[in-house]
């Protein structure tokens, strides 16, 4: 079995998202079960190259936009494993890398709308060897088409993994000029300008051979109007070849300095290392610290919600801490809310980006609180586990899937500031009793390793090559 797996990125090279995360880690847990997958991502000046053994392989010709446009092949093996991972140049299209991909303008679908060709052309190139190319997200939603119009019945099957369906990549038909694409022999391309846009989501939905997405539980939501994103009658058509795989964690990417047997003292030393490093009052010494971690994405990821719910938590004798960056405004009022006196000496707002103050975060902190209005699978929550930091979470996608209220963390199931207040509310009655000692035992023992989704992966690459 032979697998190209495409996306945007691959981290620890090429890092944005959660998404990267997952393109890095589940070709090593697949290699280790005898699967052979190959990674395909475009090669951004703002790629970490420092460490890697990196050669040029050969040059690929891609005719897009009228032109044929030379892209250098350039091969390397994924860190610390044997998987061989093509990082693609081009300078005209491969130039905006390293901000983020989730914004759905016009510039961004033709990079990836480029890409795709691209990956088409290397498929080809290399023989047409793959049994499957599996695709990822919008950025490769164009990929079954093209090489159908390329390969027809002998271009090898395709999966198509939905990381978060809000995100489309909306484009202007005139792409389709570029890409060579005729919208006439393409009903299903046909069907999707009926709106005046052309949309990779959607193109990757209905054109891949089989559809997952990164957790059971947002599997079944995707099909409801609430969590379709429009989507959901289509996904509904495609249900008999749509599942849910929950993503694992790479524990090799999170030091912990502890384990579940020292983790009392542990936590304690992390805790005051937190403390220190972001210089909270030695006042608040002995108060429970809950953290959020991740994209300040105010309809995603609960900001709002967790907003109104500060000011009653912190009433109380808790510190928050904050580390992230997106949406402007939301940066702005977090901070405004922030420095506020009531509140200044227990609120720590940091906007930016910073790995390794994120570990200090899961490790010292006592609480993590995941509020996402919809979670496809989320890793954060799975990670503050292994260093027995208690989530706090809403009870959707991922999410509902890897928190059990009471047992491992807390989970409240209306998406409101009250619920979450509530549910904050249980963890401050808990923090520093017998009930606690015993929940941070039981979220540590989870296993969330790559290994069992790698497992559910190969059957499913399976499932899709034995069906014609
Ligand atoms: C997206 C989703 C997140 C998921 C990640 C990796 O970022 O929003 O829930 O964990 O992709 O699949």
């Amino acid at each position: 079995m032979k697998v190209l797996l495409a996306a945007s990125e691959v981290a620890p090279v090429i890092k944005i998202g959660g998404l990267g995360d997952v393109i890095g880690a589940l070709p090593k847990a697949l290699e280790k079960i005898s699967v052979n997958v190959d990674v395909i991502v475009p090669f951004f000046p703002s790629a970490k190259i420092e460490n890697l053994q990196l050669y040029k392989s050969f040059d690929l010709h891609v005719p897009f936009a009228n032109k044929n446009n030379v892209v250098e092949v350039f091969k390397t093996k994924l860190p610390d494993s044997n998987v061989d991972l093509y990082l693609l140049k081009n300078e005209e299209f491969f130039v905006a890398g390293g901000s983020n991909f989730f914004a759905n303008n016009v510039t961004e679908t033709q990079m990836f709308a480029f890409f795709n060709k691209a990956i088409v052309e290397y498929v080809k190139s290399s023989f047409n060897t793959y049994d499957i190319v599996h695709c990822n997200d919008w950025h490769t939603g164009l990929v079954t088409g093209l090489l159908n119009d390329e390969l027809g019945s002998e271009r090898p099957r395709t999966l198509f993994t939905i990381h978060n369906l809000n995100y489309q990549g909306i484009g202007n038909p005139a792409l389709l000029r570029d890409t060579g694409i005729v919208p006439g022999e393409h009903p299903l391309i046909d069907w999707d300008l009926a709106d005046g846009d052309l949309n990779m989501m959607q193109q990757g939905i209905t054109s891949s051979d089989f559809i997952n997405t990164v957790s059971p539980s947002y599997a079944k939501e995707i099909l409801t109007k609430e969590f379709g994103s429009n989507f959901e009658d289509i996904l509904k058509a495609r249900e008999g070849r749509l599942s849910g795989i929950l993503n694992g964690v790479d524990y090799s990417a999170q030091p912990r300095t502890y384990d579940i047997n020292s983790v009392e003292e542990g936590k304690k030393e992390a805790k005051k290392a937190l403390m220190d490093r972001l210089k909270i009052d030695k006042k608040h010494k002995d108060a429970p610290i809950f953290s959020f971690i991740g994209r300040i994405d105010a309809f995603q990821k609960g900001l709002d919600i967790l907003f109104d719910s500060l000011p009653d938590l912190l009433k109380e004798d808790a510190v928050f801490v904050l580390l992230g960056t997106g949406d402007k405004k939301w940066e702005e009022k977090l901070i405004t809310l922030s420095k506020h006196k009531t509140i200044s000496d227990k609120f720590s707002c940091n906007i930016m980006f910073d790995i390794e103050l994120a570990n200090l975060m899961y490790a010292g902190s006592d609480f993590l609180v995941v509020p996402s209005r919809y979670e496809p699978c989320g890793l954060i929550q799975m990670i503050a586990m292994w260093y027995g930091t208690l989530p706090i979470v809403h009870d959707v996608g991922g999410l509902k899937d890897t928190v059990k209220n009471g047992e491992t963390g807390f989970v409240f199931n209306r998406y409101s500031a009250g619920a979450l207040s509530a549910s904050m509310k249980e963890a401050l009655d808990v923090y520093g009793t017998e009930k606690m000692t015993q929940m941070i035992q039981n979220a540590m023992k989870k296993d969330f390793g790559w290994e069992q989704s790698a497992v559910e992966y190969k059957k499913l690459y399976e499932k899709i090559t034995a069906h014609v």
